[in-house]
């Protein structure tokens, strides 16, 4: 655990040399690196490492709400928070079928702010995992421990590195329907190609299939991204005249990032007292040889 800015960040490494960054503030993951330490997650130039907001790039974690669907601020107030190392078990190496990972456990439990917007008691344990091979890995649990039932959304807000977007397309989500939020959130259905950028996109792909591909033709790698209980993708980048209104963020660097977000926002998920939830993310970075479409 070293202490950066203030704020503790945990450092996960895997014997090949790959490694990822967790900052107590917000349980985002601030930094992925493969074993040839290429970074593989964008942040950007302007981004400002400060509590309370959550700095721009990384991994977000997006909760009670996605978005403006609720009365909380945008994305929720976990994003903003500082979690706990969960004393249970803090540091974790364990070995799996798959090979051996490496494990920090955090939590975050509502404070008395936090029930003053949102008045209901969770406790969110959030379990960030590095493999052998340098595969990310996320689990999400969220109990209910209110007397009442409670309904939220929920996102992995993933800001990918990539090489210039008007090369990148994402595969896996040709032919769905999704909501448009530039429209007011109305349906379209997609066309059946792959999806590609040329301009501002920021749409919910609803009832999504688990496995979803980002293809970047310049870099030699691509990325595999694998969810569970996490029906719907988020797709955004911010195009040329919305980065210019976002003070963290440079004019030009929309072409090096893609948010591609495993969430569920389109239908919010029910607790009743006593229940859990878990919400599965995986990430692969893989060499552009073994992609589909060499
Ligand atoms: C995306 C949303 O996930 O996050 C966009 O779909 C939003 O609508 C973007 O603009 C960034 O949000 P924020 O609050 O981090 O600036």
């Amino acid at each position: 655990v070293r202490d950066w800015n203030g704020v503790a960040q945990v450092v996960l490494r895997s014997p090949r040399g790959a490694s990822a960054r967790v900052s107590l503030h917000g349980g985002q993951v601030v930094s992925w690196r493969n074993d040839r330490g290429e970074e593989l997650l964008f942040t950007s130039s302007k981004a400002i490492f400060k509590p309370p907001n959550a700095m721009r790039g990384g991994i977000q974690m997006c909760f009670p709400q996605f978005g403006y669907s609720g009365t909380l601020e945008r994305h929720g107030f976990a994003r903003n928070r500082i979690w706990a190392l969960d004393d249970e078990h803090p540091l974790v190496n364990h070995n799996n079928d798959s090979g051996s990972k490496v494990s920090v456990d955090l939590i975050l439990k509502p404070s008395e702010d936090d029930l003053k917007c949102w008045p209901h008691c969770f406790e969110f344990r959030l379990r960030v995992s590095l493999s052998k091979d340098g595969d990310l890995s996320f689990m999400s649990r969220i109990r209910n421990v209110n007397g009442k039932p409670f309904s939220f959304s929920f996102a992995y807000h993933t800001y990918l590195s990539v090489s210039d977007i008007s090369e990148v397309r994402i595969e896996g989500l040709e032919t769905l329907d999704y909501l448009d939020n530039l429209t007011h959130k109305e349906r379209f259905t997609e066309q059946g190609d792959a999806i590609t950028f040329e301009s501002e996109v920021d749409r919910v792909y609803v009832s999504s299939p688990n496995v979803v591909a980002v293809l970047d033709h310049e870099k030699k790698h691509s990325f595999v991204i694998r969810k569970e209980g996490l029906p719907d993708v988020v797709v955004w980048n911010p195009w040329e005249k919305k980065s210019k209104t976002m003070v963290d963020f440079g004019d030009e660097e929309y072409k090096q990032m893609l948010c591609v977000d495993a969430a569920a926002v389109e239908r919010a998920i029910t607790l009743k007292p006593g229940e859990e939830w878990t919400g599965k993310l995986e990430l692969s970075a893989v060499s552009s040889t073994n992609c589909s479409d060499q």
